[in-house]
């Protein structure tokens, strides 16, 4: 996607950008969230909820040890980055960056040049060894040392089986004491009226949007112990946001088992 992009078509990462009152985004990527938000007017503090959720985890990996993370599905910066929550608690923390927008790795790269302890690589998430084999992920993380792996928001823009493919790499390569991050966007509660306006709206971006149920999205933990409260909508996640009638539901799974690594 790199060689550049048509403003035409909605980009989620743009989408998300809009939600959370950023201005990277351009007619087409704020005419498709407002499809959303018309249907869903909390759709802006589901995005609020989220990013407030990735915070979260990533102060609750800093302080069990973690000083190296994987960030897949990054967006377009937003304060407070990854890397400036890890760096409270450990100020040599590294974190490499994965996306696969244009728009996102520009900025990103922008905001990010002068900081060797920091990378941002383009890949596309369905192909995961590009991501473990990439030089800068090869020079900043040591997979035989934990490390943290972040699919915030992310997995919903992935079709059918493929999330668990994706994480079965990721598992493989993760040490004990390793740690997942992940939400996504679920299906529960949703009338199927409401679920054909969230997939419409979705569908105009390259990928479309893919809603799973919450027994979906737990079993994308298997090889992890869930930290409490298990998997619960982001607002639940050791926060107390205001809650949503879309649920994007969230987790942070220890990876367990004396398996070595491939
Ligand atoms: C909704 S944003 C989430 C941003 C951030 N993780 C957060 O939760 O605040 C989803 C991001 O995933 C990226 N993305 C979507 N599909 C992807 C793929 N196949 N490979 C890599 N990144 C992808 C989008 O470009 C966008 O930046």
């Amino acid at each position: 996607m790199s060689e550049g992009f048509d403003s035409d078509v909605p980009s989620p990462a743009r989408m998300y950008d809009y939600y959370l009152g950023g201005q990277d985004n351009f007619a087409a990527d704020r005419e498709a969230a407002e499809a959303v938000i018309a249907s869903h007017p909390d759709q802006r503090q589901l995005a609020r909820n989220n990013r407030a959720f990735l915070v979260r985890a990533v102060e609750h990996l800093a302080a069990a040890g973690i000083t190296q993370f994987v960030d897949i599905g990054t967006g377009i910066p937003t304060a407070p980055t990854v890397h400036e929550v890890a760096r409270r608690t450990h100020p040599d923390a590294r974190v490499v960056y994965v996306d696969d927008d244009p728009v996102v790795l520009a900025h990103a790269r922008a905001l990010l040049a002068e900081d060797r302890a920091v990378a941002v690589v383009e890949a596309d998430m369905h192909d995961p060894d590009a991501i473990t084999s990439h030089p800068d992920v090869e020079r900043l993380i040591d997979f035989d040392e934990p490390v943290g792996v972040l699919l915030v928001a992310v997995l919903h823009f992935s079709p059918g089986d493929e999330p668990r493919r994706i994480l079965e790499h990721f598992r493989r390569r993760m040490v004990p004491g390793s740690f997942l991050v992940l939400s996504a966007g679920s299906s529960e509660g949703l009338t199927d009226p409401e679920l054909t306006e969230i997939h419409e709206a979705y569908a105009r971006t390259p990928r479309g949007g893919h809603l799973r149920s919450r027994e979906e999205i737990t079993a994308l933990f298997d090889g992890f112990e869930l930290a409490d409260p298990g998997v619960v909508d982001v607002s639940r996640w050791r926060g107390f946001e205001r809650p949503t009638r879309i649920s994007i539901l969230a987790g942070v799974g220890r990876r367990v088992g004396s398996e070595p690594p491939t």
